[in-house]
């Protein structure tokens, strides 16, 4: 449609008509056609809110949506469509590695390609937006929704966000093509630092560290092109993002320049009354449009407040009218007045999903996920010994996370179908003990229910099969629901049956490899010291087993860097890398007296951001740089020498750290600025070389005026955030 036209559209709407579409329904909410993603049991939506709808969320399929679409087309006066929406935040039915795990391949070209692939699958099979990716900044691993984000750094987690932006929307953000749907990041702002990683949690964070830290990875989206935003559910000072006017109209349309559509999260409108800060639904509307918020999702304060405030004067109709037009230009966009099923075909979900090209980049990303955190010359396997694998992952379907949405799960490759499909003839495979416990309660209010004493048998024939085996691969982790929206937990360890199975294996064989299915950071400690290798796995969807394998046996050599740190108790939370020196630092993670830290506890990380193995060496030369003094006109080239000294190929992420030694507001002691991948032959060198520039050092000073201060700097280059090759300079 031209602007004449839609403009033309437009002032044919009633005020009904127009306030319809910020209206997101849920009318056909139920098991068969949709993924529940929140509360439901709304109240009855009447047959003229239904008509007016002006977009949906989670139906899965074609051929619903096609029905949906054509039923709405019907009976709207004006025959506009809808717009579908859906997370797939990593895969529709191939499914690829969380996006934290996506995070740890360092690899944002593939995490441009996985979600070009899984935008591709969705508008097969209808779906116009996607509600990813997730730019929220994670710092305490007891919040189950760090599983949704690319982990601890925000230029890290800025980066990820630009190329799924391009994978979904594709590089020109022209959506209307064949196989791109809409991005809409999420959740602005702050989400990831609600209090005690506790969900949905107030945020007590300073405007200085929203700005330094949280707010640059939605602004890398909002540059991408994302077409749409996604309001959070926490406060941010103290007044609910939703209807947090600051934020989200100065903020982030006027200082960011962000134009799309913005969305609010399921329910948030109406959960402004619970809150406290609307004392009813119709204040909640008035609240929210007033703060920006385009369509309410999941509630009916718009639909059936909106029309009154308008007309009572209370709500400009020029901001009911701004939010309307920015709902049509999007649907626009997509194409969908000259076509409002798009994409969307049944033939074509056959031939997309799970095919072969898919398949494989969903297999490439996992490999390149894992994070080899120990190994004592244990792995890589061979076919000589005997091998059993033990758990409840050696030989488990449910390997995907707790935001994806798969019909086929047969799809999902386990452990034991990877391994047999190496022609290995020396793997036995057993299930040792469930995943969790009797007794554990779920997300999902679902309480865990096994026989115990089938539990106990599995134990005994586990353990016996251990005595006599060269090695044992202890196949481990948490549940998928167990990380994910709403599933903050305080303790981080392994269910306690797993930590049993755990002991009585050990007590026979000590030749353990650890592998880790996990959502988040877990307490590892007396797992890693007792195991002879550790591998986290994450949740690596369709192809886990095959890459599994692959690596397990040496065919891969593993290459994933932390992207999160990995605490050695949850009591360490909120932990990362970038972090303060403060008065009485702690730099080597000692007992601390008169020193920031524990006394009962080592304050480091037991792992570190950007830590993780390879079965390859790699040794890395001092710094040298060009100069050594940066002004506003010139640059600082620095290099290192990195060379493979094992015995396989294998690829190094190099990784830039800088310090800014003294701010008028205090600095990190480190920050990520760059890093490179690089793959070595056995015995090969390669120079790595980064560029420093002044902007790179700008930052929020005591005025909160965002830019550099002379003084001294550090340069760190390594393999983790814990290096301490370094080399300082001057900014004159
Ligand atoms: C959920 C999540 C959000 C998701 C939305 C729609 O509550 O917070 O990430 O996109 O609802 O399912």
């Amino acid at each position: 449609m031209t602007k004449e036209q839609l403009k033309l559209l437009f002032e044919k709407m009633s005020i009904e008509e127009k306030i319809g579409q910020l209206f997101q329904t849920y009318s056909n909410i139920n098991e068969k056609t949709s993924v529940i993603t929140g509360p439901t049991g709304k109240a009855e939506l009447t047959e003229e809110e239904i008509k007016l709808t002006g977009s949906m969320l989670n139906i899965r399929g074609a051929k619903n949506i096609i029905s949906l679409q054509k039923e709405n087309i019907e009976k709207h006066p004006h025959g506009i469509p809808m717009l579908f929406m859906m997370d797939i935040i990593n895969g529709y039915e191939t499914i690829f590695p969380i996006p934290l795990a996506q995070g740890c391949t360092f690899d944002t070209e593939l995490a441009e390609k996985s979600a070009s692939i899984a935008a591709r699958e969705a508008a097969a099979a209808g779906i116009h937006i996607t509600f990813s990716p997730m730019v929220d900044l994670v710092r305490d691993a007891r919040w189950g929704r760090v599983m949704e984000s690319t982990g601890e750094d925000s230029y890290l987690t800025g980066l990820f966000g630009e190329a799924m932006v391009r994978g979904y929307q594709g590089k020109d953000n022209d959506v209307s093509q064949k196989g791109k749907i809409g991005a809409c990041f999420k959740h602005f702002a702050a989400y990831g630092a609600s209090e005690g990683g506790r969900d949905y949690d107030n945020v007590e964070i300073s405007e200085r560290t929203l700005r330094e830290d949280y707010l640059p990875a939605y602004k890398s989206a909002v540059d991408a092109g994302s077409l749409m935003a996604m309001s959070s559910f926490n406060t941010f000072d103290r007044i609910p993002v939703t209807a947090n006017k600051k934020l989200l109209r100065r903020v982030l349309r006027e200082e960011m320049g962000f134009g799309g559509v913005l969305i609010s999260d399921y329910s948030a409108v109406e959960e402004l009354v619970m809150h406290g800060a609307a004392h009813d639904l119709k204040e909640a509307a008035l609240l929210a449009i007033n703060a920006g918020v385009d369509i309410d999702m999941m509630s009916v304060s718009y639909i059936r407040s909106l029309k009154s405030l308008a007309e009572t004067g209370k709500v400009g109709i020029k901001l009911i009218n701004e939010a309307v037009m920015r709902v049509l230009e999007l649907k626009n966009k997509l194409g969908l007045f000259e076509n409002p099923y798009k994409d969307a075909n049944e033939e074509d979900e056959k031939q997309l999903f799970l095919c072969r090209e898919h398949r494989e980049t969903a297999y490439e990303q996992a490999v390149k996920s894992f994070v080899l955190l120990k190994n004592e010359n244990i792995l890589p396997l061979n076919n000589e010994n005997t091998t059993v694998y033990i758990g409840p992952y050696s030989n488990n379907k449910e390997i995907f996370g707790s935001w994806s949405f798969p019909q086929n799960i047969q799809s999902m490759v386990t452990i034991k179908e990877g391994v047999e499909n190496l022609d290995i003839n020396n793997a036995v495979f057993l299930q040792g003990c469930e995943i969790l416990s009797s007794g554990t309660i779920l997300k999902n209010g679902s309480i865990i229910n096994y026989k115990e004493n089938e539990n106990e048998n599995n134990i005994e024939i586990a353990v016996n099969a251990a005595k006599f085996a060269d090695k044992v691969v202890l196949c481990l982790g948490e549940h998928r629901e167990q990380s994910g929206e709403a599933a903050s937990r305080a303790v981080l360890t392994l269910p306690r049956t797993q930590l049993e199975l755990f002991e009585k294996i050990y007590a026979v064989n000590k030749n353990i490899v650890t592998l880790v299915f996990t959502g988040r950071p877990l307490e590892l400690e007396e797992i890693a010291d007792k195991s002879k290798a550790l591998m986290i796995v994450w949740m690596p969807g369709t192809e886990s087993g095959n890459a599994i394998a692959d690596v397990l046996y040496g065919n891969k050599n593993p290459e994933g860097r932390l992207t999160m740190s990995f605490p050695r108790k949850a009591a360490q939370l909120p932990l990362y890398y970038n972090h303060f020196n403060t008065g009485r630092p702690n730099r080597n993670g000692n007992l601390s007296f008169y020193s920031t830290g524990y006394n009962d506890c080592l304050s480091s990380a037991l792992y570190p951001f950007g830590y993780g193995l390879s079965y390859s060496k790699f040794s890395y030369s001092k710094i040298t740089l060009e100069n050594a003094e940066l002004t506003a006109n010139n640059e600082i080239k620095a290099s290192v020498t990195v060379t493979n000294t094992g015995k396989m190929t294998g690829v190094e992420t190099v990784q830039l750290y800088i310090q800014d030694a003294v701010g008028s507001a205090v600095r990190p002691v480190k920050m990520l600025k760059g890093y490179k991948k690089i793959g070595l032959q056995p015995g090969e060198s390669k120079d790595v070389t980064f560029i420093i520039n002044e902007t790179m050092l700008r930052f929020y000073d005591v005025n909160m005026d965002f830019k550099s201060e002379a003084g001294k700097f550090f340069i760190y280059i390594g393999a983790d955030s814990s290096t301490d090759n370094a080399v300082g300079f001057e900014l004159m």
